[in-house]
């Protein structure tokens, strides 16, 4: 892959590859899940993988006849005619959140649904009815001022009940809905908003994290001052009770709206491809993209992968740290549990507050048996120490999920050992907001697991490692491209309003047959699948995604920057921080002004984008390294990041005394 531009990227790191190599570590599943979980061996796994390679739709139409409860059954499983824009089922006709809710309600309706628990320790339970009854008088709500279904609505919220709510309503009405992770700011929301041409908001006074009331009412008028013309209503939830203002001609509180509203609210039956909702992601551009998902496929693969994976169970006790803004949040909080029947936990806050304890105060106080988070998460309590865990009682723990981002084999014998107790399997699985659900991920009553990797496909998933060509690599340990070969019923269906970017982002390669990952990936000579990182020029900090494009437009949208390259380093904890290379109208800073100009540019970026964005550290030139072109080297960029020491020949370049430049000691 050498001549590739993803390799200059940097993608196959080959610290990651090393490192890995040496990995030989083996957990076969433990007795409590080999003989017991839904997918009970090996010989299963192949069975199951057999059925879906001989007869692909035939695999795919079993499970949605049994999974999903259908209004009108569909006859088309698989319509490719328009490839590469695929429908799955799309003569069936449903409603989502009847899978989610009113399925429930006559088994097991008095079941709790979502066990809440806020940063400042207040408790509160939505049973299947209660939520059921919720969700409607919203939904009525939302209909009462004018939504329709197709329309879209952004949802801005921390992460309370509420954010669930308003998510089922819209499915409930037809209504798409994008979630706007409330650690974004006035930019990224408005937007998102501005390409979704929204008609609703639905926000909150303000949410609790980490100590703080994060205003998010305040950033919400921020960013519809002067423009989103679409918006016509903002509907406010009073959460955290800090003063804002209300726009008499459009705010709205949500007590209020749903105050006459009746609990029961008939659904709309939708067909199988109606939009469920977009979810904006980063890609290699400075716009975000709105990845945009189908109903009956995406809730077919969240059925699914709870049951195969997390190998769910009707008494679970279900908890996945994610905010409801990123996907994980959307298939393993607002959609997977529901529809299985579970009761899912959600907590509002930061895991520091109090201290570095609380996932583990949550977990013995609510009697959690399925934990999924990223190693961001479990990197930043390791360094906490084993006392801290070791203060609570995790014995209700049954199984352990990771997600995000590649997790190092250290920080996964410690979530092993230390969480859990070398009782519970650990399930590392690879996915993407695109791809919907897990595609590569443990069976937990199967798969022997390996510290670091993904381990294999799940049955139905043509996952593969190709060269430049497309070619399938045999050779183990060989990195390559991640592709899915063939279409699947959770994939996004495209990119809002921009099929072309669709098509040229994921299927540009390979006469457009398979669809690209952005990632890099090897298999070693057991067919286990080891991630190494993005090809393209997106960051994963603290397992959020970001593109580096979009943290240089906003660099240079400041208006003492004249230009700006943005890379990742990596970072202990975080997986990779933000390094920025800037350089300034006027002379180039240096001393206090430098330190100066860097707080200042650092907090641009945080209220352009949010306090995510931030960069870590920020380095000043004359000019950026460039080819004789103009191409920026962001090779070398990296590797002064990276404190490296440039080695190689830099005397074809442009300029090459800037490289001395920005690599000074500071
Ligand atoms: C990375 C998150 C290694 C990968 C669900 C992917 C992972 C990107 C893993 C998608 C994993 C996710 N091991 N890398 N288990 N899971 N990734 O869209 O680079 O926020 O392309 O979806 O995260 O990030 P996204």
């Amino acid at each position: 892959m050498k001549a590739d531009p993803a390799t200059e990227a940097g993608l196959l790191k080959p610290e990651n590859i090393e490192s890995s190599l040496q990995e030989n570590r083996t957990f076969p599943p433990p007795a409590q899940f080999s003989g017991h979980a839904r997918i009970q061996s090996m010989e299963e796994y192949e069975t199951l993988c057999h059925e879906a390679e001989q007869d692909y739709e035939g695999f795919w139409a079993r499970r949605a006849r049994s999974e999903i409860e259908w209004r009108q059954p569909f006859s088309r499983t698989l319509n490719s005619e328009h490839a590469p824009q695929y429908s799955w089922f799309e003569d069936g006709t449903l409603n989502v959140s009847v899978n989610c809710l009113d399925r429930h309600l006559a088994t097991r309706g008095n079941r709790v649904a979502i066990l809440f628990e806020g940063e400042q320790g207040d408790v509160r339970q939505l049973t299947y009815c209660e939520l059921h009854a919720e969700v409607s008088r919203f939904g009525n709500a939302l209909k009462a001022l004018g939504v329709c279904s197709g329309d879209r609505v952004v949802i801005y919220m921390p992460m309370v009940p509420e954010a669930v709510i308003a998510m089922q309503a819209c499915a409930r009405i037809g209504a798409i809905h994008s979630v706007v992770f409330g650690g974004f700011s006035v930019e990224s929301l408005k937007d998102r908003i501005e390409d979704a041409g929204a008609k609703i908001v639905i926000t909150a006074d303000g949410g609790h994290r980490g100590g703080k009331i994060i205003p998010l009412k305040a950033t919400c008028d921020e960013a519809l001052a002067h423009s989103c013309p679409t918006i016509e209503h903002v509907i406010v939830l009073k959460r955290a009770g800090n003063k804002i203002t209300m726009a008499p001609w459009r705010d709205v509180w949500w007590h209020e709206t749903i105050a006459s509203q009746s609990p029961e609210c008939a659904p709309e039956w939708i067909s199988s491809e109606h939009p469920l909702f977009l979810l904006y992601t980063s890609g290699s551009t400075g716009k975000p993209k709105g990845i945009q998902h189908a109903s009956a496929g995406y809730l077919l693969g969240t059925i699914l992968t709870m049951k195969w994976v997390f190998d769910i169970r009707a008494d679970d006790v279900f908890w996945c740290t994610a905010d409801v803004g990123w996907v994980t949040g959307h298939s393993y909080v607002a959609y997977g549990p529901l529809a299985c029947g579970v009761t899912l936990v959600m907590y509002e806050g930061a895991p520091s507050v109090p201290d570095y304890g609380r996932f583990w105060a949550v977990c013995e106080r609510h009697k959690v048996s399925v934990f999924y988070t990223a190693p961001t998460a479990i990197r930043a309590l390791i360094k906490h120490g084993e006392a801290l865990p070791k203060r609570y009682d995790l014995s209700s723990l049954r199984l352990l999920g990771t997600v995000g981002e590649p997790i190092n084999p250290e920080a996964w014998m410690w979530y092993h050992r230390v969480i859990g107790q070398g009782r519970c399997p650990i399930v590392d699985t690879w996915w993407q907001t695109e791809t919907g659900v897990h595609m590569i991920a443990p069976l937990p009553g199967a798969t022997p697991l390996k510290p670091g990797s993904c381990t294999k496909p799940l049955p139905g998933i043509a996952a593969d490692v190709v060269d430049e060509h497309g070619v399938s690599i045999t050779q183990p340990d060989q990195g390559g491209y991640l592709v899915i070969k063939k279409p699947w019923p959770s994939m996004l269906r495209t990119i809002w309003g921009d099929a072309t970017r669709y098509r040229d982002t994921y299927f540009p390669k390979f006469g457009g047959r398979y669809y690209l990952s952005g990632d890099g990936a090897r298999r070693d000579a057991d067919g286990y699948f080891w991630i190494m990182g993005r090809v393209d020029d997106v960051l994963k900090v603290s397992g959020h995604r970001l593109g580096t494009m979009e943290i240089e437009s906003a660099l240079v949208a400041h208006q003492k920057v004249a230009e700006a390259a943005v890379v990742g380093r990596p970072d202990e904890v975080r997986g990779e921080c933000v390094v920025a290379f800037v350089v300034v109208r006027g002379a180039r800073p240096t001393g206090t002004d430098a330190q100066e100009l860097t707080h200042e540019l650092k907090e641009w970026v945080s209220h352009q984008i949010g306090p995510i964005a931030r960069p870590e550290e920020i380095r000043y030139g004359d000019n950026l390294p460039k080819t004789r072109s103009g191409k920026i080297m962001r090779r070398l960029l990296r590797a002064i990041a990276r404190g490296q020491t440039i080695e190689e020949d830099v005397s074809t370049l442009e300029n090459p005394e800037i490289v001395r430049q920005l690599a000074e000691p500071r």
